[in-house]
């Protein structure tokens, strides 16, 4: 089985989120259950080194104003296929961002002509290699389903996985025949959406079979409150779609080899996980106290993380003498609200704005429990990577958290099966009340060195989760 995955990040080689970890993982792991993959991503600056050394694949005279060619190299244990074409992606800074913190004002050329390519190799592979399947992730690959479509005869089934239906890619209608695209598709039941063309709902309609992250956001996506204008659509579609939910990459997050950490340990040497919570204290000039945990934010500021709610209730996280190491950026304000609260909490409220992927791994090593309130979460992975590191995650009852967090309650705790700690309704008294509950759990040493261990023992890998993806594309009938 050979599959053409079509995505716009993927570590180690460019990152803004969860979709770079998935698309860096999965393959590896679809690779192991002998697919053939091959990752299809934008030639950005950060793939120039890889893309000097590899071969030429296919060249394109004219692709939105410059020529462009198609590179085939293999790094990182990963095939990639990368569409190097300067004029739409050899920019510094943000991938979607321009210097004024805005989209790229031709994101709909960018992330359409990738998708356009993607559907060419499609349908006539490269030299000694054609795809039974292509799998595209999100709205940036999103129209290449549209584009097979114009042709269906030639073209192999796709699979489209919505990692975040928040993001969708907007654009003006006037810009289909530059993409390519025929008008007809501007349709209420093509992809037309209040007036502009909306790239993720043209890869809902008009994919084969549509996946998401968990089956907790599978079945909260139909509903308005969570589909973001999508729900309609998706109900319609609810036949094909279904929840699949993440794994980790288990080398790349092993608190037993990290090299990030300041001492590497096991849930046999759970002791040594001081070492790296002293770490910590140090870099983010936190006061030392055994008595009360130090929880850590590792995320993106935005609103869908609810990490106001963590302003709110800041002041009773310190009263009870816990503290908070905090890495991440995004929004400004809410940038300002965590420095503000370093000084005034200096020893107890940490933060460090920016992106840090050493960091991130040193404060899942070092921090007593991980914070996730967030409004919505499709998976989340920095709950995962704390279970690894057995750092209990505390997290809202929404999407992913919900299914792989089990909640320290009076059941879970007398069956000895819980995991962290939840919290619903997603609002600031939730969160202090979770923050209080992992407090006194932290007081009971047995009960949280036994949570700690088993959370280390989940099975959060991409085996189970692979194989479906693999018996999902056997379904399609290749
Ligand atoms: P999302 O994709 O919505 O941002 P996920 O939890 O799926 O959320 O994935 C976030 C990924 O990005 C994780 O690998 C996390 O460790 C990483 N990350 C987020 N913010 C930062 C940051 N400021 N520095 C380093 N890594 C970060
Ligand atoms: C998105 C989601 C996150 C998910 C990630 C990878 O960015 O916000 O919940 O884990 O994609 O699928």
């Amino acid at each position: 089985m050979k599959v053409l995955f079509a995505a716009s990040e993927c570590a180690p080689f460019v990152k803004t989120g969860g979709l770079a970890d998935v698309i860096g993982a999965v393959p590896k792991a679809l690779s192991a259950l002998g697919v053939d993959v091959r990752v299809m991503l934008p030639g950005y600056p950060e793939m120039a080194a890889i893309m000097k050394g590899g071969k030429t694949v296919r060249k394109i005279k004219n692709l939105h104003g410059g020529s462009a060619r198609l590179v085939a190299k293999k790094a990182e244990g990963l095939n990639l296929l990368l569409l190097d074409a300067p004029h739409l992606f050899d920019r510094a800074g943000n991938i979607y961002l321009g210097p004024d913190g805005k989209d790229w004002k031709d994101n709909h050329l960018r992330f359409g002509g990738f998708s356009q390519i993607a559907a060419e190799v499609a349908r006539d592979g490269i030299k000694g290699w054609q795809p039974d399947i292509v799998h595209a992730h999100d709205w940036q690959a999103s129209l290449i389903p549209a584009y097979l479509k114009t042709k269906p005869n030639s073209a192999p089934p796709c699979v489209l996985t919505i990692h975040n239906i928040a993001f969708q890619g907007l654009c003006e209608p006037s810009a289909l025949p530059k993409l390519g695209l025929p008008k007809k598709l501007f349709a209420p039941d093509g992809l037309e959406y209040w007036g502009k063309v909306n790239f993720l709902k043209a890869g809902i309609v008009y994919s084969d079979r549509i996946t998401t992250v968990s089956p907790t956001y599978a079945n909260e996506l139909s509903l308005p409150e969570f589909g973001m204008g999508m729900d309609g659509i998706l109900q319609t579609r609810r036949d094909v779609l279904s929840g699949i939910l993440n794994g980790i990459d288990l080398d790349v997050w092993n608190p037993e080899t990290d090299p990030d950490l300041a001492a590497n340990y096991s849930a046999r040497t759970l002791s040594k996980k001081k070492k790296n919570r002293a770490a910590v204290e140090k870099r983010f000039g936190l006061k030392h106290n055994p008595d009360a945990p130090l929880f850590c934010v590792v995320s993106r500021l935005t609103e869908q993380k609810g990490l106001d709610l963590l302003l709110d209730v800041l002041p009773g996280l310190v009263d009870r003498g816990a503290r908070l190491a905090l890495l991440g950026s995004g929004d400004k304000s809410l940038e300002a609200g965590f420095i503000a609260a370093t000084r005034g909490y200096t020893g107890s409220v940490g933060a460090v704005i920016g992106y840090d992927e050493s960091l991130s791994h040193l404060l899942q090593g070092g921090s007593d429990a991980i914070l996730i309130p967030s409004r919505f979460e499709p998976c989340g992975l920095t709950q995962l990577y704390g279970l690894r590191y057995g750092t209990i995650p505390l997290v809202s009852r929404t999407g992913g958290l919900a299914d792989t967090v089990i909640d320290a309650n009076e059941a879970a705790l007398a069956d000895n099966c819980a995991t962290g700690v939840q919290f619903s309704p997603i609002h600031a008294a939730g969160l202090y009340h979770a923050i209080a509950r992992t407090c006194d759990l932290y007081a009971q040493p047995k009960v949280w060195a036994g949570m700690q261990r088993r959370a280390m023992r989940q099975q959060i890998g991409w085996d189970r989760s692979a194989q479906t993806y693999l018996d999902l594309y056997k379904s399609l009938g290749t």
